[in-house]
């Protein structure tokens, strides 16, 4: 007999491609896309909406993937880490910047981190250091200072602007 826990369909724009998938009405939009759609890019670590990791866009706005309901996805149009080049041989400007600065190491934050700074440059292509702090300060890193992140992100702004505004 079915029950109101059972698994249902969700139907979602992933990264530009139409999506379905099942999910249980209590499943979390983060363990969706990882578990349903194996989108393994978006991490999960506090489960409860503090440290930025599980960060997605959600019709072009940042959301904490780990505290929306993978139900309520449903008609969205969400964009992932995977989604930010635009081929598994491109590199986003924001992924670029962060290579070359080394703006990582364990890397465990950066998925959420490029999630919202790829907002940041979307609305404002030249923001001050102190926005760009403000923007971080929704993150949680735990390897390290945040100086490589700021500055590999002021240099995402640079490369965007030098590309006129077009990522890919
Ligand atoms: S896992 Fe979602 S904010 Fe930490
Ligand atoms: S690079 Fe390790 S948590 Fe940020």
């Amino acid at each position: 007999m079915a029950t109101t826990q059972d698994p249902r369909p969700v139907h979602l724009s992933v990264n530009g491609k139409p999506c379905r998938g099942m999910a249980a009405p209590r499943l979390h939009l983060a363990d969706f896309l990882r578990g349903e759609l194996k989108l393994t890019g978006t991490h999960v670590g506090c489960e409860h909406g503090v440290c930025g990791a599980c960060t997605v866009l959600v019709d072009g706005v940042s959301a904490r993937s780990c505290l929306m309901l993978a139900v309520q996805g449903e008609g969205c149009s969400i964009t992932t880490v995977e989604g930010l080049a635009a081929d598994e041989h491109d590199t986003h400007p924001l992924q670029q910047a962060f290579h070359e600065l080394h703006a990582l190491q364990c890397g465990f934050c950066t998925p959420g981190i490029l999630m919202s700074l790829s907002e940041l440059l979307a609305a404002n292509p030249d923001p001050d250091e102190d926005t760009v702090r403000d923007v971080l300060s929704g993150h949680l890193c735990r390897c390290t200072g945040y100086q490589n992140i700021v500055a590999a992100a002021l240099r995402a702004a640079q490369l965007l602007r030098e590309r006129g505004g077009h990522a890919r």
